[in-house]
């Protein structure tokens, strides 16, 4: 049995658009309402750590309240003829919920939060158990934090992703505004004659080589699919 091709999904808030998950830059997204430095950064969190948990509180319920889209399912089918990983600077699990096996999430999980003393310790929020606060423990006693990559820290995975991104056959980059490093760096890991598409309404600016398909998510997957599938 031949090996699939690898195929690296890059994906940004503009996958999530059309579950009705706001993006962070197009005009009325979640930096219009929410001084990002204050509730998505180190220093936002020493200084008011309440603030940031009830943002990430809110913003869990938002993702209770929506599906995946057919971006996302297209995404996951794509796994029927390659091995498919998706790299996603998004918190939310709309990737999963719709089937892909192989999500990497660079800047962490809404749906998580871990110990302030011992880091490693990751624990999964449900329906039933949403909200967190300064007060909230874990069963050892210890303080917990959104299980998040605040502006400010380093993003743990990246050189997992950059790695991954080497090894593709084909790249497809889907709804990032291109400006938050080192996600936004990621693409220019994938080898030279690979094939990298870039799917967004609004495309920021790219280098040549890359095809950028002027569309949104759902419109942009349907075509990739068409042309992907055997
Ligand atoms: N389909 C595809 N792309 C879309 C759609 C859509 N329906 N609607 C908007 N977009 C595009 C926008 O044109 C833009 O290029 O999605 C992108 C959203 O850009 P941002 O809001 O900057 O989101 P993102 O690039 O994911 O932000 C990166 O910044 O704030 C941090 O940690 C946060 O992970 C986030 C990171």
């Amino acid at each position: 049995m031949t090996e699939k091709p690898r195929l690296v999904v890059l994906t940004g808030a503009g996958v999530s658009a059309e579950s009705g998950i706001s993006t962070f830059r197009d005009s009325g997204g979640l930096w219009d309402n929410y001084p990002v430095m204050d509730v998505a950064s180190a220093d936002g969190f020493a200084r008011n750590p309440a603030l940031v948990h009830r943002f990430y509180n809110m913003r869990r319920r938002e993702l209770l309240e929506v599906e995946p889209n057919s971006a996302h399912r297209s995404i996951a089918e794509l796994e029927r003829w390659y091995r498919v990983t998706v790299i996603t600077q998004n918190v939310d699990n709309l990737h999963e919920r719709a089937g892909s096996s192989d999500v990497v999430h660079l800047h962490g999980e809404l749906m998580k939060v871990r110990s302030m003393r011992h880091p490693g310790r990751v624990y999964d929020l449900d329906a039933d158990n949403l909200d967190t606060s300064p007060e909230s423990r874990d069963r050892y006693g210890d303080p917990v934090r959104p299980h998040i990559v605040f502006f400010q820290e380093p993003v743990p995975e990246i050189e997992r992703a950059a790695a991954i991104v080497e090894e593709a056959d084909v790249v497809v980059v889907i709804g990032t505004s291109m400006v938050v490093y080192p996600a936004a760096g990621l693409i220019n890991y994938a080898r030279r004659g690979v094939p990298v598409y870039y799917i967004d309404p609004n495309p920021a600016p790219v280098p040549d080589r890359i095809t950028v398909i002027k569309a949104k998510a759902t419109e942009g997957m349907e075509c990739l699919v068409k042309m992907f599938r055997h």
